[in-house]
């Protein structure tokens, strides 16, 4: 490269990467075949539209990759329609939304504090300025409380009930989720950005005909570039007709949302990215990748209580731990920060009904994905509980920490990145 300043930098980032132990549990590392595609000239075609249907000429080798990144994204979720174009997961809420509601109308979302995402309806958020946004909090035990859920949508009345989370390390009862929609004749958009590659892989239950679309992001779980998926049945309706807002037209109303709703031209670079991950994830390895992630979850959450951490919910299903650190007298903050000077990514987060500020919450959020993309197993995750905790432990020492970190790189940089396979 030319640009010897950003190839340094590249060059750092995949260092930073290489020797350290990422568990921030919303990233993952792409394969070297991922990285080819978003890297090659797909990225300099514009084609507005869809296959078939575009603006501009010459679209008849990005239509192909499209249709294949759509019909691999339709046959791996079993739904019969994909829109591939969202940017990435923030926008194509906004085109859920957009698709299916007019401003002003009531949304129920979980609260940013129990685990939810800004586009569920935050207040500094489109979702929660453009729309009416109220929001419902886990019980006092860390889970879904689909009762409290139940008399606050009958109350309420919202016109769509948005499930998902980025911190909520259990399983969703879908067919819960869909009798308290139907109750109050609401949309259900489950929002499974964080646990698609487990949803994919068979370890987690799918919404897949139970809520009336699926958003996903590309680039968790699921290992792909950065992108979103939307997913939903239907029949899409001929081009210029009007579509009311029913289930039938899910389809056409989506893809409208899109362009001309929302977007321009797709990034034909990051769609075929996508349709190599969605190609990748419906491989064989790729159930024992998603199985072998919650495998080393639920390793590192018993080793961590048994080193006196406080999970929230007492543990995990999926590929995250919450831990609330109010018991070891350390803030979410000052523990991202140890772990960071010893090699460790995680990141700060709020806990249930938090006393504390977002900034400097009471919490810490930990994932597994990345590491088991490097290959790390059960056995592992003894020895990173043990670094977690040395790290915390000695947070003010700095000579200890650098000991740490240097152990840490020692064993981290035994485990390639996938892209260096
Ligand atoms: C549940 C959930 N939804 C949506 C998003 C938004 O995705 P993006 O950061 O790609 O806009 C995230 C990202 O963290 C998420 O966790």
């Amino acid at each position: 490269m030319k640009d010897k300043k950003i190839a340094e930098l590249i060059l750092a980032e995949r260092k930073r990467q290489s020797e350290g132990l990422e568990m921030i549990p919303s990233e993952n590392h792409a394969s070297k075949d991922v990285l080819t595609a978003l890297g090659s000239v797909l990225t300099d075609k514009y084609s507005e539209g869809y296959p078939g249907m575009r603006y501009y000429g010459g679209c008849e080798v990005v239509d192909q990759v499209e249709n294949l990144a759509r019909d691999r994204a339709k046959k791996l979720f079993g739904v019969n329609h994909a829109n591939v174009q969202g940017y990435s997961g923030s926008p194509a809420n906004q085109a859920v939304y957009y698709a299916l509601l007019n401003p002003g109308d009531k949304v129920m979302g979980l609260k940013l504090y129990f685990g939810g995402h800004m586009t569920h309806g935050l207040k500094v958020n489109f979702s929660g300025t453009i729309y009416d946004s109220v929001q419902y909090e886990t019980g006092k035990d860390g889970y879904l409380d689909y009762d409290a859920m139940m008399k606050q949508a009958k109350f309420e009345q919202p016109k769509m009930i948005v499930v998902g989370a980025t911190a909520y390390p259990r399983i969703y009862d879908w067919k819960k989720l869909r009798k308290i929609a139907d109750e109050v004749n609401a949309w259900l958009l489950a929002d499974i950005s964080h646990i698609a590659g487990l949803v994919v892989g068979g370890v987690h239950p799918s919404p897949a005909g139970i809520a009336d679309v699926i958003m996903t992001t590309t680039h968790k779980t699921l290992r792909g570039p950065r992108g979103a998926l939307i997913l939903c049945n239907g029949n899409p309706s001929t081009p210029l007709k009007k579509a009311e807002r029913t289930k039938e037209n899910l389809p056409t109303l989506i893809d409208r949302a899109i362009i001309p709703g929302l977007q321009g031209g797709p990034h034909n670079h990051q769609t075929a990215a996508i349709a190599v991950a969605l190609g990748e994830a419906s491989q064989p390895d790729f159930k024992t990748y998603a199985a072998q992630i919650v495998r080393n979850a639920k390793k590192l959450a018993s080793e961590l209580s048994d080193r006196g951490y406080n999970l929230v919910t007492g543990g995990t299903d999926n590929h995250l731990l919450l831990i609330d650190l109010t018991n070891k007298k350390v803030t979410g903050k000052e523990a991202e920060d140890a772990l960071g000077n010893a090699g460790i990514t995680v990141n700060k987060n709020t806990v249930p009904f938090d006393p504390r500020p977002p900034f400097s919450p009471s919490g810490i959020r930990l994932g597994t994905p990345a590491l088991t993309s490097r290959g790390l197993k059960e056995d592992h995750m003894v020895q990173v509980a043990q670094w977690i905790d040395e790290a915390i432990t000695n947070r003010n020492n700095t000579e200890k920490l650098g000991e740490l970190g240097k152990q840490i790189k020692k064993f981290a940089s035994s485990f390639p990145l996938p892209s260096d396979r």
